[in-house]
C-alpha cells in the first residue's frame, strides 16, 4: 500500500482539535513545510541503534520529561534542571548496571495532549477541552480554549529553542564526570538523597583520578565529557508531524523531523487509524503505548504494521498497566511477542496506569504504585527470560508537588496543592525520580545476577 505523509488524512482519527479557520490553518502548515527540520536523520539512525542495544539487554532506557511542556514555562531553568536530574538519574542507573544509558526527554515538542472527554463542564460552563499549548491555552474561557493555528509556529520555535540548549549542555561540558558534584541541584541539600548522591559521585571522581593515571581523561575521550539527550513526544497532531516530514536525501527515506522519537498514546493506536498510518512510514525510532485494552491479537497486528521488517530498535512498547493491573496483563502480552520472534524494547511507563484523584478534586500518583508497577514490569522480565529494557517517566527537574510519597519528598494528599502546578498529569518531582533511580537501578542490578 503506497503511503505518504499525509496519507494519514484517508483514515478515521482521533484526539484532533476543530480548527475554525481552516484557511489560516493551511497557510500555518505551508509555512512550517519550509521551515528547517529540528532533527537530523542520522541522529534518529544513532537512536535506533542505541535501543537495539536496549532490546538486546546491552543498554537500559530512560525516557523522561513533562506530561505537557508549557509555554508559560518555556525557560533556562526549567530545562537546566530536567537535564540535571536525568544526568543524575543516568549515574545512578549505569553504575548500578554497568550498562550506558539511553536518555530521551519528553521535551522540545511535548505539546499536544489526547484527552478522555471532548469538553470539560465546570459549574454548568461547557467549553472544549485543553488539549496542550500547541492547540489551545488552559485558561477556562471561550477564547483560550479556541484552537488556534498560530499555535503550531509558536511549538515549533520553542521546540527549536530548548532543543538548541540541550544540545549546548550535551556537548558544552556541563554533561562533564568531573563535574558530577555540581549536578545536585538546591533542594536536595540536607536529604538523605543528597548523601546517597554525594557518595556514588565521589566513586566516580575516584575511578576518574585512576583512569586519569592510566592516560584516559575527559580531555583525550569525549565519551567522558559528553553526553546525548534525545528528543521525544507524542505525535498526536498530525498536521505539525506531517509538515515536518521530509526525505533523506542521504537513504531517499522519510523521517519525522520534529523529534528523534516519536510514540504513540494509548487512545490513538487503532491499527486502521490515522496515527498507525502515519507511523508506518516514517523511519524513526518509535514507541506504542500498551494500556489495559490491549489485546494480545491487536498488539501483534500493530506490531505488524510498525516494524514489518522486524528491525531492531525501531519499536518501543510502552506498558501502561497500573501497579494492580500489570501482573494479570502484561505476562500475556509479553509470551505472545516472545513466540512470534518479534524485537521489540519493552518499557515501563508506571505513571498512565496508577492516576486517580483526591477528595479534594486533583489528579495524583502514589510512588509506591509507580515504584511496583516498574519493580512488577522487571520481575517479569525475569520470570519469562526476556529483557525489561527501561521506563519512560513523568518527571520535572522542579520542586513541585504533584505525586504523593516517597521518602525523600514524603508529600501527603493534603500537602499536594502547595506546589501543583502541573498543565495535565501529575509528575515526579527531582526528588522522586531520584529515589526511584536508586530503588530501581537494584531490582536492574539483580535482573542481571
Ligand atoms: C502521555 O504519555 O502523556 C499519555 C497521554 O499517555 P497514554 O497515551 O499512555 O495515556
Ligand atoms: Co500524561
Amino acid at each position: 500500500m503506497s503511503w505518504s505523509p499525509s496519507s494519514w488524512r484517508d483514515f478515521p482519527i482521533k484526539q484532533q482539535p476543530e480548527y475554525k479557520n481552516l484557511e489560516e490553518l493551511h497557510s500555518v502548515e505551508a509555512k512550517l513545510k519550509t521551515f528547517p527540520p529540528l532533527i537530523f536523520a542520522g541522529e534518529a539512525r544513532e537512536l535506533k541503534k542505541d535501543l537495539a542495544k536496549v532490546a538486546r539487554g546491552e543498554a537500559i532506557l530512560l525516557q523522561g520529561g513533562d506530561c505537557a511542556e508549557s509555554f508559560a514555562n518555556f525557560n533556562a531553568t526549567t530545562i537546566r534542571d530536567l537535564f540535571k536530574v536525568l544526568l543524575q538519574m543516568n549515574m545512578v542507573l549505569m553504575y548500578a548496571t554497568g550498562k550506558p544509558v539511553v536518555k530521551i526527554g519528553r521535551i522540545a515538542g511535548q505539546y499536544a495532549k489526547p484527552r478522555s472527554s471532548d469538553f470539560e463542564e465546570i459549574n454548568g460552563v461547557k467549553l472544549p477541552s485543553y488539549r496542550g499549548d500547541i492547540v489551545n491555552d488552559i485558561a477556562f474561557t471561550k477564547e483560550a480554549r479556541e484552537p488556534k493555528p498560530e499555535k503550531l509556529l509558536e511549538a515549533y520555535y520553542k521546540s527549536a529553542a530548548t532543543l538548541n540548549l540541550i544540545r549546548a549542555y550535551a556537548r558544552g561540558g556541563f554533561a562533564d564526570l568531573r563535574a558530577v558534584h555540581k549536578w545536585n541541584l538546591e533542594f536536595l541539600r540536607g536529604n538523605e538523597l543528597e548523601q546517597r548522591f554525594e557518595e556514588l559521585a565521589d566513586k566516580i571522581t575516584e575511578a576518574l583520578r585512576f583512569m586519569d593515571a592510566c592516560g584516559v581523561n575527559p580531555d583525550n575521550t569525549p565519551q567522558l565529557k559528553q553526553t546525548t539527550l534525545y528528543t521525544s513526544h507524542e505525535a498526536l497532531l498530525l498536521n505539525y508531524e506531517e509538515a515536518l516530514t521530509r526525505k533523506d536525501t542521504f537513504t531517499g527515506d522519510w523521517y519525522d523531523c520534529s523529534a528523534h522519537f516519536l510514540w504513540i498514546g494509548d487512545r490513538t493506536r487503532d491499527v486502521n487509524g490515522a496515527h498507525v498510518e502515519f507511523f508506518r512510514g516514517i523511519k524513526n525510532p518509535i514507541g506504542v503505548k500498551v494500556g489495559p485494552t490491549m489485546k494480545p491479537h491487536e498488539l501483534l497486528e500493530l506490531i505488524e504494521k510498525l516494524n514489518p521488517e522486524n528491525e531492531p530498535g525501531r519499536l518501543t512498547l510502552i506498558v501502561r498497566m497500573g501497579a494492580e493491573k500489570i501482573g494479570d496483563l502484561f505476562p500475556p502480552l509479553l509470551r505472545v511477542v516472545k513466540e512470534a520472534g518479534k524485537e521489540v524494547v519493552w518499557s515501563i511507563d508506571p505513571m498512565h496506569g496508577n492516576t486517580y484523584k483526591t477528595d479534594g478534586g486533583l489528579k495524583t500518583r502514589d510512588f509506591e504504585k509507580i515504584l511496583s508497577e516498574v519493580k512488577q514490569f522487571i520481575q517479569i522480565h525475569r520470570a519469562e527470560g526476556t529483557i525489561a529494557g527501561g521506563m519512560h517517566l513523568e518527571m520535572t527537574g522542579s520542586d513541585v508537588t504533584e505525586c504523593t510519597g516517597s521518602i525523600s519528598a514524603s508529600i501527603t494528599e493534603d500537602t499536594l496543592k502547595s506546589r501543583y502546578h502541573t498543565q495535565c498529569d501529575p509528575r515526579l518531582n527531582a526528588n522522586q525520580a531520584l529515589e526511584l533511580a536508586f530503588m530501581v537501578a537494584e531490582s536492574f542490578e539483580e535482573m542481571q545476577k
